[in-house]
């Protein structure tokens, strides 16, 4: 703007001075040649290796061999787009330059291999809506990494956390400086429980587990979410175990409308309920009731059995003297017929003897 202004300043002159054509040319060349080889003011400078969109206040830094946030990043930079450096850590105010603050809004550091988000990382970004971290290789998060981001709406983790910061993953969210946050996606993570130690600190709409280790959510857990009534949860693609543990959150799943794929969540186990869509399971499916009961009932048939033993046992020993002489009577019984089929044997002999002498 100010130098097509200028331009036409220079234009205007010259018609009142240099009449010529050649005189006007020469004034243009200059003009081009000044404004090409004058230093670049600081806010009109385009970091290297990053492509400055002015009109939408969008700069995008694509791969190359750098391995840092740019430093030089124009302060009317609304959305910064980083994708595929190799960035391992985030350090304290990395996208500070000189202690200036930065009005940006959108912070976009997909594909970037970060693994440890140092304290402060994002200090001087007063003004972030949403931050973008999906697709890195977290190792560890510190509890204050997000700590001077106070109107953070919307921040995407999804296939970022490795093991080591799942543990830091509460601690890092826990911050009452995430107290604006609206959206919060952790898909594909493998996170086998809530990591949120309170959701009461947030505002939170939406909460994104999808494609997560989740086995079960217990009934605290239930409860919690149950009382923030604007909250939705996406839950599928997680193994669910279908026995009693399950029972408050089923009755979560069937009563509130909080969680919007409930009819693609699937039992993984046991091994009789697997592929089972969790909403169709029945309520005594997840009874615990009667699993008790079923318990209870196989030690009370053990109990009634080991009783019947040892009275078998009791009636054997107290009538010890009847059975020896009962035994003595078969054994004597026994003798009689013995000796009476011997009798029989000998009487038999002749007759046979003599037919084969005929
Ligand atoms: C990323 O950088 C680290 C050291 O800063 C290096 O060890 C690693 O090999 C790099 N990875 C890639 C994919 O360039
Ligand atoms: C940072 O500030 C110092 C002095 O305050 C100045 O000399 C330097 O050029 C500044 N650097 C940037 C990148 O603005
Ligand atoms: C992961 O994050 C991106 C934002 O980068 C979002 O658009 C996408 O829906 C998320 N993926 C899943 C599976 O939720
Ligand atoms: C689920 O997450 C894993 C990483 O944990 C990823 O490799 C896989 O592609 C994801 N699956 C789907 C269907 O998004
Ligand atoms: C979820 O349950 C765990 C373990 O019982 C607990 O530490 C955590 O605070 C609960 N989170 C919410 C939000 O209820
Ligand atoms: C939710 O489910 C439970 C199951 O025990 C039932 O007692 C309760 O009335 C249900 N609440 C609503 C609002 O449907």
């Amino acid at each position: 703007m100010r130098a097509k202004m200028w331009i036409f300043d220079c234009a205007n002159t010259s018609k009142r001075l240099f009449p010529t054509w050649r005189q006007l040319f020469w004034c243009y060349y200059a003009a081009v040649v000044c404004l090409l080889s004058s230093p670049v003011r600081t806010d009109d400078a385009c970091p290297f290796s990053c492509i400055c969109d002015r009109d939408s206040g969008t700069v995008t830094c694509r791969e190359g061999e750098d391995t840092e946030i740019p430093e030089d990043i124009p302060v009317w930079t609304s959305s910064l787009i980083i994708t595929g450096r190799n960035v391992s850590t985030l350090e304290r105010g990395a996208f500070t330059a000189n202690g200036t603050e930065l009005e940006m809004t959108m912070l976009s550091l997909s594909y970037n291999g970060i693994q440890v988000i140092e304290p402060y990382a994002f200090l001087g970004l007063p003004r972030l809506h949403l931050l973008d971290l999906s697709h890195n290789r977290l190792m560890s998060v510190s509890d204050r990494a997000f700590h001077g981001v106070p109107e953070l709406r919307s921040l995407y983790l999804n296939n970022s956390i490795l093991t080591p910061a799942v543990a830091d993953l509460s601690g890092a969210l826990g911050t009452q400086s995430l107290r604006s946050l609206h959206r919060l996606e952790l898909a594909g993570n493998r996170l086998s429980s809530l990591p949120l130690a309170r959701l009461d600190i947030y505002n939170l709409h939406v909460l994104v587990l999808v494609n997560n280790s989740i086995e079960s959510i217990g009934r605290e857990n239930v409860t919690n979410i149950y009382q923030q009534k604007r909250l939705r949860v996406y839950l599928s693609l997680n193994p669910f175990r279908c026995s009693c543990g399950l029972e408050s959150f089923y009755y979560w799943l069937k009563n509130s409308s909080q969680c919007p794929d409930a009819g693609h969540l699937l039992c993984s186990e046991p091994e009789a309920k697997k592929g089972t869509p969790v909403e169709q399971l029945q309520g005594e499916d997840l009874d615990c009731l009667n699993e008790n009961l079923e318990a209870v009932s196989y030690v009370f048939l053990g109990i009634v059995l080991a009783l019947i033993g040892v009275v078998f046992l009791m009636v054997l020993y107290l009538n010890r003297g009847g059975i020896k002489r009962w035994l003595n009577n078969i054994r004597e019984a026994c003798r009689d017929q013995m000796e009476v089929y011997h009798y029989r044997y000998e009487q038999d002999s002749d007759p046979r003897l003599a037919n084969v002498a005929v």
